[in-house]
């Protein structure tokens, strides 16, 4: 076990899915890691405890190594959930008296952990505007520590550019996260254009089966060392099994959101000239605002299209009438789900506070599946016509 990379060099992101981390089964020396789920296991020949609670199970180590290679990072760690990554990294860089920048359009559930830890915590933090990078840097103080972003977000899909937080970011010495969900390693790597911490709900994509809750961080060694004492401390650990499922869904990553991605330019395209659709957001489309940035920093599109009804159209009726697309939460599984953000991710947020957000109720967030594309458009096209 475990490294994958020889002599430092790393190999193709379809490789690395399959074979980074693979633990050695001594039992079968089989191709597939052996689950272990030993809490209690020996401790006087050895110089370390293994515990699950301690981030150092075999399963775990493997889906990290995976994690590492495929963002091209020097450490990475895995947890029970896309949240007890976010938050036990922040709160592992954090402490009071500083101040966080977040990007406006976030994932609803990190901003309510914000908006709901932070002032105890006595750690200030501030909004941006919009995405760029002047937005970030407008709200710079003499105590800044710590900016976070999703690019692309959740569920406008508006981006932010990488390698320019990341320079304004040395110029200042913060530390930059991004929460890299809806893009996946295979379409994007932000440690590589600079970004110190990168966190992905692997519930989303990395897990891709709507089937287990994971989380996962990348980055620079000496921030996630300080990740991983706070992890031992906050307990946000994913057992054996779910680490080895994890582990195993990750080997078909590639080809899951390769197939993705092609159904949602597809989807996107067609959707954009609907009638009954006001406006489609995806960055593969020319029309996206921030397509030329899509283009320098992204390898792929991701399979994430959001889109908004004419206010004609009733989006509860719209998603009821739809036989294949489920109406459901979560994303990133090879089942082609959809939303009302307004009802889901974002219901905590009043509709003023949604509008400031971009966040309309007609607003539909799709996350386009593995299913044949011609049967989604016209599951889509039968959905509009009742
Ligand atoms: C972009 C994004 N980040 C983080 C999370 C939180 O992940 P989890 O539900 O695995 O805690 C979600 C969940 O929907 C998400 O969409």
């Amino acid at each position: 076990m475990l490294s994958f990379m020889k002599n430092g060099k790393s190999h193709s992101p379809e490789t690395i899915c399959v074979h980074a981390g693979t633990v050695l089964d001594p039992v079968s020396s089989g191709v597939v890691s052996p689950i272990v789920t030993a809490t209690a296991q020996p401790y006087l020949e050895k110089n370390s405890i293994v515990y699950p609670r301690y981030f150092n199970l075999p399963n775990q180590l493997a889906v990290a190594e995976k994690i590492k290679e495929l963002e091209g990072a020097e450490d990475a760690m895995v947890f029970a959930s896309g949240m007890a990554a976010i938050s036990t990294t922040l709160l592992s860089q954090l402490k009071m008296g500083d101040h966080v920048i977040f990007q406006n359009s976030l994932y609803g559930g990190t901003r309510n952990m914000v908006l709901t830890m932070f002032d105890n915590l006595g750690i200030q933090y501030s909004f941006t505007k919009g995405n760029e990078v002047q937005d970030f840097a407008e709200l710079i103080q003499n105590n800044t520590r710590l900016i976070y972003f999703e690019s692309p977000s959740n569920p406008l899909l508006l981006l932010c550019d990488m390698a320019g937080i990341s320079e304004l970011a040395k110029t200042h010495q913060c530390i930059t996260a991004i929460d890299s969900t809806f893009a996946s390693p295979v379409f994007q790597n932000p440690y590589k254009l600079g970004i110190d911490l990168v966190l992905h709900s692997a519930t989303k994509y990395l897990g891709g089966h709507s089937d287990f809750c994971a989380g996962v961080v990348a980055g620079k060694k000496n921030l996630i060392d300080k990740v991983r004492k706070y992890a031992k401390c906050l307990g946000g650990s994913l057992d054996g099994h779910t680490s080895y499922l994890l582990e195993r869904s990750m080997k078909t990553l590639s080809p899951r959101t390769n197939l993705q991605a092609q159904n949602a330019k597809f989807l996107a395209a067609k959707l954009e000239e609907m009638k009954g659709i006001q406006r489609v957001l995806y960055p593969g489309l020319p029309s996206h605002p921030q397509y030329e940035l899509a283009k320098k920093q992204m390898k792929g599109f991701g399979g994430m299209i959001t889109f908004e009804l004419e206010p004609w159209l009733d989006p509860v009726n719209f998603q009821k009438n739809l036989q294949i697309i489920s109406p459901m939460v979560s994303l990133g599984g090879v089942e082609s789900t959809i939303c009302s953000p307004h009802l889901t991710s974002h219901v905590l947020f009043s509709k003023e506070e949604r509008a400031g957000m971009g966040i309309s109720d007609g607003l539909l967030r799709f996350s386009v599946g593995i299913e044949s594309q011609e049967d989604l458009l016209k599951d889509i096209e039968q959905a509009l016509r009742k």
